[in-house]
């Protein structure tokens, strides 16, 4: 694993989004894995800038998204779709119809998991992943559990993920209880994973993934085993892991 420790979010965000236009640049028709959440917030205002500056072009890559919640269409100010086409794809001249996030209003949810796995598989796979990381440990929406999930699938969002994620709704009542995420293998499968974290309160979420035992109660420990990790993090939430001795690039 690469770590990056920068200064603060700003650098953070610049520094990720380096990375997935290196990726872009390098690859023009590339997939690229994308998440939602706070964190990747910054890098995509960055990547709109350098797009919008004639620096970077989106036309020839396909992106596939992490995780949707269930029961919201894509116009919903809450959805993934929505967050997505806000943050990013309606900014920069990415194809709208190959832009992919699961669809949480999918009548039949495993025809639309299996749907999901079989367009990455045609895709030919991601080649970099973004992830953010919640606070225990969850990545995309893989919530803590008893055993790996592996392909897409329907997930119920534990309590902490609620309790974190109702500051985008009206109220805790109106935050879905359910979503639609990839698993663990269709992560594990990208060839290159990026991972962003910011702030003092994921210090140690940070500490217990890479430097703790590797297992499902804290989903993104699995990425211990991923042989191309880079971890591009704040100085506040990779404090605990540089006391716990991890080499750190500048
Ligand atoms: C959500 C998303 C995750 C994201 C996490 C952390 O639950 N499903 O993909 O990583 O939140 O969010 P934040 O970056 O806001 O801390």
């Amino acid at each position: 694993m690469r770590v990056y420790q920068t200064s603060d979010y700003q650098a953070m965000s610049r520094r990720a989004a380096g990375i997935i236009s290196a990726q872009i640049i390098y690859k023009p028709d590339c997939v690229l894995g994308l998440a939602t959440g706070s964190t990747p917030i910054g890098a995509y205002k960055q990547l709109i800038e350098w797009h919008k500056k004639g620096d970077l072009s989106f036309a020839g890559i396909h992106t596939v998204n992490l995780d949707e919640y269930v029961g919201l269409p894509g116009t919903h100010d809450q959805s993934y779709r929505y967050f997505m086409q806000n943050n990013l794809f309606d900014h920069v001249d990415v194809r709208p119809e190959w832009t992919n996030v699961p669809d949480g209003r999918a009548a039949d949810v495993s025809t639309e998991c299996a749907r999901y796995n079989q367009l990455i598989e045609d895709l030919g796979g991601i080649d970099l992943q973004l992830l953010g990381m919640g606070h225990n440990g969850h990545i995309g929406f893989n919530e803590p559990a008893e055993a790996f999930e592996l392909g897409t699938h329907l997930v119920d969002l534990s309590e902490s993920t609620i309790q974190a994620n109702k500051r985008f709704f009206a109220s805790e009542a109106d935050v879905p209880r359910q979503a639609l995420t990839m698993g663990i293998r269709n992560i594990m499968q990208a060839r290159h994973i990026l991972v962003v974290v910011s702030g003092e309160d994921k210090a140690d979420i940070v500490l217990k993934a890479f430097r703790g035992p590797v297992t499902p109660k804290v989903p993104a420990s699995i990425l211990q085993l991923h042989p191309n990790v880079t971890l591009v993090g704040d100085a506040a939430a990779l404090s605990k892991l540089a006391v716990a001795g991890e080499p750190i690039c500048g």
